[in-house]
């Protein structure tokens, strides 16, 4: 990376952005074990190709990764081959519908519109399920802390016993999507598998070095490849046009980065051949993505002048 960029000073003013915005926005609650954040926690790491690590804030502080599992669990599936079959079942358009929303499935034959909703994760989880033999969580959680170095890290049960009491939406979609004929494995198997993994707990800096693999076109931690550089493009392309749900043209508007939220408040952002930055804060805007993350993600590309345009 350019080394004339004060990559601390870019963090330190990214924070000041997302604590301006300190007051906006709700902690998710539909998820009630989510509710007890503090709306005002924020942290953020950038974790560079050289290998070099930056953090502000609670940048250390483990939190419900949620959604950015989805991201996961799409890498995963692509490195084992599993692509081909992968998008018969679901598509790589837009959905410009909130990110568990039902409506689309009905129209489109439980074909979801993209990986990253709700209805199309549940489909790549059940892909991931059969391609780790039933582990699809586990090979979550063991690419997380080896790419991390992070063994600790872990799915918080407490939190997936939440998204299970409380799931009736992800299960309604589920069952649909089998009544099409679009689930191979068992709904309430999946549906475990799916709350597994978003239940995942980890840092903005455990996500950033995690990132670093579409940052490096698709090279792990240990130099051994992963994704080609082709399936590194295509995920950071359904990241940019996907990764934010109905909010993700306001996302590249301000950011101009692929990126993947979670309502557990982090945001996962990669800048292809330079760094992967996560910025968390609980607090969500209407689309289910964090307030504080995308001010900071957009304070910090306006600072540096990154972006992928
Ligand atoms: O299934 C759910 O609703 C959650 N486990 C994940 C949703 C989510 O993170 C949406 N992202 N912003």
């Amino acid at each position: 990376m350019d080394n004339a960029v004060d990559y601390q000073e870019l963090l330190v003013a990214s924070m000041a952005a997302a604590l301006r915005t300190a007051g906006t926005g709700r902690v998710a609650d539909y998820i009630p074990a989510l509710a007890r954040e503090d709306g005002d926690a924020f942290g953020m790491a950038l974790a560079t190709v050289e290998g070099e690590v930056y953090g502000v804030g609670d940048w250390g502080r483990p939190f419900s990764v949620q959604s950015i599992s989805k991201l996961l669990t799409l890498i995963l599936t692509l490195a084992e081959g599993g692509e081909a079959d992968l998008w018969q079942r679901v598509g790589r358009e837009p959905s410009g519908n909130p990110f568990n929303s039902l409506i689309q499935l009905e129209t489109e034959h439980g074909i979801p519109r993209n990986p990253f909703i709700n209805a199309g994760a549940i489909v790549v989880t059940d892909r991931l399920h059969s391609l780790t033999d039933g582990h699809a969580a586990q090979a979550v959680v063991d690419f997380l802390r080896a790419e991390s170095g992070n063994p600790a890290l872990a799915t918080d049960q407490e939190v997936a016993a939440s998204e299970a009491e409380h799931g009736h939406r992800n299960a309604a979609l589920a069952h649909f999507i089998a009544s099409h004929g679009n689930l191979v494995n068992d709904v309430d198997t999946v549906l475990a598998e799916y709350y597994a993994h978003c239940a995942i707990a980890a840092s903005c800096e455990d996500l950033a070095r995690t990132g670093l693999v579409l940052a490096r076109h698709g090279l792990r931690a240990d130099g051994t490849r992963l994704l080609t550089r082709s399936e590194a493009k295509r995920i950071n392309a359904i990241l940019l046009t996907c990764g934010t749900y109905d909010a993700a043209g306001d996302f590249a508007y301000r950011v101009g980065l692929p990126g993947k939220s979670g309502v557990g408040g982090g945001i996962l952002a990669v800048l292809p051949g330079r760094a992967a930055v996560c910025a968390w804060g609980p607090a969500l805007d209407p689309a289910g993505n964090s307030v504080a993350a995308a001010a900071a993600l957009d304070a910090f590309t306006t600072l540096s002048g990154w972006s992928v345009f």
